[in-house]
């Protein structure tokens, strides 16, 4: 719960104020104002990647610039038809209804999401077992902006009915700087540039690891009495933290140093090295694998994980999983 009124604070409410994505913000720029012009509902939004790169951030940034409403709900929580129709129902012309975990909505509320998506309408069957009737109930165009973490298990009539579909990556440490910084003119406590892009190297190319990073430092910092967030009081609470320099976390690298020691460099099964390091399969898949694929220590091939030479290079480890 503090944690969200905390995200609550420091989230971007403008385009402009977003940082970083500039592909996906200026073409979404073109078809915010274009749908203004023609004073029509946007077409639908689909934005994907791993968690904590600012989907839901951009769902609420595309409401507010198109000046409409916006309705949330999440995949899982969409159980009955009536659900579905419940939140439909409620939208106003242009309204944004946005669909978090989208992937994991049941497939027959899919089904009837696809008419709703393309012809704004509600196709539902009411009453129960031998006297059921069809009902169609018309919708104010709308705008269904979905979210997912896992675009790969979206079914492909669902992901075609999106005309719009946005890929966010990694952010670059430069971009991650200037995060920083303007959560920092949130918060209103001042941190030196070193210090900033110290945190910036450190998050995982993920703002939303960055300003949780940003609010531990701000701990320290003033518990030791600094009204300034230097580079001194930035290492050290990171290094309590336990993140290294690269700024990977301690499951991080005991999935890597699993792979290396246990399983002399993969190829792992997932659900193998899932049980070794005792986490889920998903966690793995959706919060860990992404970013050490993307800076090249992490291979997933046919046959299972790899760690790269990348990886044993950074870990100073030999073939053997010993140190060089
Ligand atoms: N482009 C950005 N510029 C500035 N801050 C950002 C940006 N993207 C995300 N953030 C910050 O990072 C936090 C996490 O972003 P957000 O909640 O939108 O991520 P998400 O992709 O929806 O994550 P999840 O997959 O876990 O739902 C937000 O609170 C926001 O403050
Ligand atoms: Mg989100």
């Amino acid at each position: 719960m503090e944690e969200e009124k905390y995200e609550q604070t420091i989230r971007p409410k403008l385009i402009d104020e977003y940082i970083g994505q500039s592909e996906v913000k200026e073409n979404m720029k073109v078809f915010i104002e274009a749908a203004k012009i023609r004073g029509e509902a946007l077409d639908h939004v689909l934005l994907y990647g791993p968690p904590g790169l600012g989907k839901t951030t951009m769902a609420y940034i595309i409401a507010n610039e198109l000046g409409v409403n916006i309705k949330t709900a999440s995949g899982p929580s969409i159980e009955k038809s009536g659900d579905l129709a419940a939140v439909l129902s409620s939208l106003e012309p242009g309204d944004v209804l946005f669909i978090d975990e989208i992937h994991r909505m049941p497939r027959f509320i899919e089904e009837i999401l696809y008419p709703a998506m393309e012809d704004f309408t509600l196709d539902i069957i009411i009453g129960t077992e031998g006297s059921t009737r069809n009902i169609k109930i018309d919708l104010p165009p709308f705008t269904l902006v979905g979210a997912t973490t896992k675009a790969g298990d979206l079914t492909s009539p669902l992901r075609d009915r999106f005309g719009i579909v946005n890929k966010l990556q990694y952010y670059t440490e430069e971009e991650l700087t200037q995060i920083v910084k303007r959560t920092s003119g949130v918060l209103e406590t001042e941190i030196e540039d070193e210090a900033a892009k110290e945190l910036a190297l450190r998050s995982r190319g993920t703002p939303r690891i960055a300003n949780k990073l940003f609010r531990r430092v701000r701990d320290f910092a003033l518990v030791e009495g600094k009204s300034t967030i230097d580079l001194e009081v930035t290492k050290k609470a990171l290094d309590r933290l336990k993140i290294d320099r690269i700024g990977l976390d301690e499951t991080d690298k005991e999935l890597l140093l699993t792979i290396i020691e246990k399983f002399n460099g993969g190829p792992v099964g997932i659900d193998t090295l899932a049980t070794s390091v005792g986490e889920e399969v998903s966690t793995i898949e959706d919060m860990y694998e992404p970013y050490l694929i993307q800076i090249g220590m992490l291979k997933r091939t046919s046959r299972g994980r790899i760690a790269t030479g990348k990886a044993y290079e950074y870990f100073q480890k030999n073939k053997q999983g010993t140190l060089l």
